[in-house]
This record gives structure tokens, C-alpha cells and sequence, in this order.
């Protein structure tokens, strides 16, 4: 079966990758031609654990190839995967310009039957939409059918979780289109995935009710955390023990400085902005995304309260990635926390293993400096703020950290560390929820 994927951004360079794995042969097609040109060179254009070797394997088999004229790889492909971005707009609404603009192109090209698979995450109703976009555009009257096949995986796990997913959801309304769909993942099926199959408005409120409930989660942790500080008990405990309730679930409550990347900032604002439309107000969404906001402030405040003025302080980051394990910054927790430390006063010192080249782009100060590694940052500080759980600052030498700060003060905005552990090291450590923090 040939496949063309739209997109060669997290979900659409995993997911072509991984049909051609799965013995699919695919074009990805993007219209950043730089981008095209890099992936013929083998060069990935971000940090995912796994992708260059899985991305490798593929073409070398002669199942993956990537063009940036979208007419020759369409021709060739029964089925067209849509992986673009859907961005906020800035106002809390989606931003469907990306895929419009794919639907318009499509409309031009296709002349015969093709399955649309949309695979970016879009508000409901868009699935219908689109489809009447490419049909107004079609110059010969060509059978289409549209399927919805929202995307779950994660950043920095992406490609175990496209491979082994929790689920597959597809929203089809053929027949046809079905068993195309149930045909590319044949290989979930032999490993007892288990598929939703179902209509498109419900493939598209999966998605949005499925990451709204992650962050509802991540907003609640992260209030509990706030009430154990000023009560002198252990959010980690309490999370532990709510975790064994198995309707509860243990994942998804580790407290921090609220959640971000590209996915549940802009999901929960559309969900949000979609119950408002509908006369149906998802409340709950809304104070998840207040408590959010929030959560970001109370983050400064705690530095503010540990460090004293922040008026000429050097303070060092260890973490710019929204996550560990990628290299994405998009509504990363660290650009408002570090901007609301640079507008205090503060010079900043900051490091993360993947994320510095985007970060760059994100925040521009004279007051903030990149180092080459953790040990580079810390020296002179005044305090250190720990952002991003990444692997290799859970086993620093902080005998050696503690030499080169200024102050040993750590705002552990991660619980990374045991509390008792650093407070024998000679820190003055703070974390989030973890017993009265003496600042
Ligand atoms: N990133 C995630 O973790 C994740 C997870 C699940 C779902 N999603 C959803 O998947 C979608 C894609 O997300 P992403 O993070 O991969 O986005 P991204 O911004 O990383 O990539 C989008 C790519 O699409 C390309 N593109 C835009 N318009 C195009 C066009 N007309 N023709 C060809 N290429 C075009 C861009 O150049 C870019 O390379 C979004 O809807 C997102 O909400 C993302």
C-alpha cells in the first residue's frame, strides 16, 4: 500500500516512519523545503529517542522517501495522511490554516479515489469540513473518503507509543475506507491493539476529552501539592496512595510547574472554547487552564520567596524542554518562568541537553546565557531552579554542584531530589508539595 503523510513534524515523521515499519511504502511530503532536504541527508530536524535509526532502517529498505511536491507523491498513494499543525490562534480557538491550505492542494490534485486520513488533532466538525473543502476544489468528480485517526503519542516516547499504543481510534464513514484503515494497521491488530471504530465527531471529541482529562489531572496534582506546603505533608505520599486507587490511576499525578508543550495548552483552550460554543461550558477545563496560569506564578513567587530580591541575582536553569527527551519548547513551563525572572532582575544561566537551540528562538535577552552542561551553569550562582526532569541531572555530583554555587540553594521545580538527602548535603532545597518548605 503506498501512503502519502503530509507533515514531517513530531506526529507525521513518527507515524510515516512507523507505517513504513509496519510494511507500508511512504512519501512524507512537507512544504519546508529545507526540511525535505535535511531528512534526504538523514538529518532529523528534532530530538526524538529512536527516530534517526527507525527513520534509517526505512529508507534504506526503500519504504521511506521524503519529496516536497506534494502532486507526484499523491499520485501515487491510495492513502493521504494529514499531519500538519493545528495551532492556537492566540485566542483560544484553533488555528486551521495549515490544513486548509492542505485540503485546497488536495482538491487540485486528486483525480481519483483517495482515503484522507486526518491524523492532526482538529475541533469537531472539522473532519466534514474538510472534506467539502477538497470536494469545491476537485476539478474531475472523484470519489473521497474521509477518516479521522486522531494521534496519542508522546514527545520523548513517541515511537514505543506509536508502535504499542494504549488504543487506535478511527472515525470512518465507508465501508471502503475501513477496511483500507484496518489493512495499514494490520500489525497493531496481531499484537491485540485495541481499536475504536466509530463515527467522526466521536474520533474527534476522543482526542480533545481524552488530553483534557490528562491535564485535569496534572491542575489537580499540582493544587494538592500547593495545600500540602502549607500543611506540612508529602505530596509525593499523597499521590502514591491516590495512584493505588486503580480508578484513580497512578500516572499523571506528579506535581510541577503545570503542564505545556504543543499538545494540552492549545487542546484544553479549544475544548474550553468548543463547550462555550456549543452552550455547553466545560468548567472543569476552564479552571484546569486557570490553575495552570496559576501554577506558573506560585513557581516564581517560590524562587522569589527562596532567593530574596531577584534584582541582580545570577540564577542557573537546569531544563528548558517542556518534557525530558525532546527537544521542544513550544508553551514550555520554562519560557514564562524564566521570563518572569528576567523581568524581576535576574541574569540567568541556563542548560538543557536538547532544547537550547530552540529555546534561543523562544526568549531573547542579553541577560540570559547558555552553558555547555549542568557543572557550567551553577558556577557563581546565586540559586539553582531545576525545570526539566531530564535523566542526567538526577545523578549530578553535588558535592561538586554545591562547590561551585554561590549559595547552595535548589528550587526543585521537579522533585527530583530526596529532600532529607539534600538537606545532609548542605542544601537549602525546596521542592514542589513536599512537607513546609522553610522559604
Ligand atoms: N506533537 C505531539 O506530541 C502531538 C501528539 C498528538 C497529536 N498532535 C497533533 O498532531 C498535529 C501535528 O503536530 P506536530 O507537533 O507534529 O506539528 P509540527 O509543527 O511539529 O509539524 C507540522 C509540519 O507540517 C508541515 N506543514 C504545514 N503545512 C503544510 C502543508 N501545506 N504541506 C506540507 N507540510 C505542511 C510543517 O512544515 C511542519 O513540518 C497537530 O494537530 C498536533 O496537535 C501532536
Amino acid at each position: 500500500m503506498n501512503i502519502t503523510m503530509i507533515g514531517t513534524g513530531y506526529v507525521g515523521l513518527v507515524s510515516g516512519a512507523g507505517l513504513a515499519d509496519f510494511g507500508m511504502r511512504v512519501i512524507c511530503v512537507d512544504k519546508d523545503r529545507e526540511r525535505i532536504q535535511k531528512l534526504h541527508k538523514g538529518e532529523i530536524p528534532f530530538y526524538e529517542p529512536g527516530l534517526e535509526e527507525l527513520v534509517q532502517r526505512n529508507v534504506k529498505n526503500g519504504r521511506l522517501s521524503f519529496d516536497s511536491n506534494l502532486e507526484t507523491a499523491v499520485d501515487r498513494s491510495l492513502v493521504i495522511f494529514v499531519a500538519v499543525g493545528t495551532p492556537d490562534n492566540g485566542q483560544g480557538q484553533t488555528d486551521l490554516s495549515q490544513v486548509e491550505e492542505v485540503a485546497e492542494s488536495l482538491g487540485e490534485i486528486i483525480d481519483d479515489y483517495k482515503v484522507l486520513v486526518l491524523k492532526s488533532t482538529v475541533p469537531v466538525g472539522t473532519n466534514n469540513w474538510f472534506k467539502k473543502m477538497v470536494q469545491k476544489k476537485l476539478k474531475k468528480r472523484s470519489n473521497i473518503d474521509i477518516v479521522s485517526n486522531p494521534e496519542f503519542l508522546r514527545e520523548g516516547s513517541a515511537i514505543e507509543d506509536f508502535m504499542r499504543p494504549d488504543r487506535v481510534v478511527i472515525g470512518a464513514e465507508s465501508p471502503r475506507a475501513l477496511a483500507i484503515m484496518k489493512d495499514i494497521y494490520r500489525s497493531l491488530y496481531l499484537i491485540e491493539t485495541p481499536f475504536v471504530f466509530t463515527n467522526l465527531e466521536t474520533a474527534e471529541i476522543i482526542k480533545y476529552a481524552s488530553n483534557a482529562f490528562l491535564a485535569t489531572k496534572i491542575s489537580f496534582i499540582n493544587e494538592v501539592a500547593n495545600i500540602c506546603e502549607k500543611v506540612g505533608a508529602d505530596v509525593h505520599q499523597v499521590a502514591k496512595a491516590m495512584g493505588l486507587d486503580k480508578r484513580i490511576g497512578s500516572k499523571f499525578l506528579h506535581p510541577g510547574p503545570g503542564f505545556g508543550g504543543s499538545c494540552f495548552p492549545k487542546d484544553t483552550h479549544a475544548f474550553a472554547f468548543l463547550g462555550k460554543k456549543l452552550g455547553s461550558p466545560v468548567s472543569i477545563v476552564e479552571s484546569v487552564i486557570k490553575v495552570n496560569r496559576n501554577q506558573r506564578r506560585v513557581m516564581v513567587e517560590k524562587i522569589e520567596k527562596a532567593v530574596g530580591s531577584l534584582e541582580g541575582k545570577m540564577i542557573a536553569i537546569l531544563g528548558l524542554a517542556f518534557k525530558p527527551n525532546t527537544s521542544d519548547v513550544r508553551e514550555s513551563p520554562a519560557i514564562d518562568i524564566i521570563q518572569a525572572l528576567l523581568q524581576k532582575g535576574a541574569k540567568v544561566k541556563a542548560y538543557d541537553p536538547e532544547g537550547m537551540d530552540e529555546f534561543k528562538k523562544a526568549v531573547n535577552s542579553i541577560n540570559l546565557t547558555y552553558g555547555i552542561d549542568a557543572y557550567s551553569v551553577v558556577k557563581g550562582v546565586d540559586g539553582l531552579v531545576i525545570l526539566t526532569e531530564w535523566n542526567e541531572f538526577r545523578n549530578l555530583d553535588l558535592k561538586e554542584v554545591k562547590k561551585l554555587m554561590a549559595q547552595p540553594l535548589i528550587v526543585d521545580l521537579r522533585n527530583i531530589y530526596e529532600p532529607e538527602r539534600m538537606s545532609e548535603l548542605g542544601y537549602h532545597y525546596i521542592g514542589v508539595g513536599r512537607g513546609v518548605n522553610p522559604a
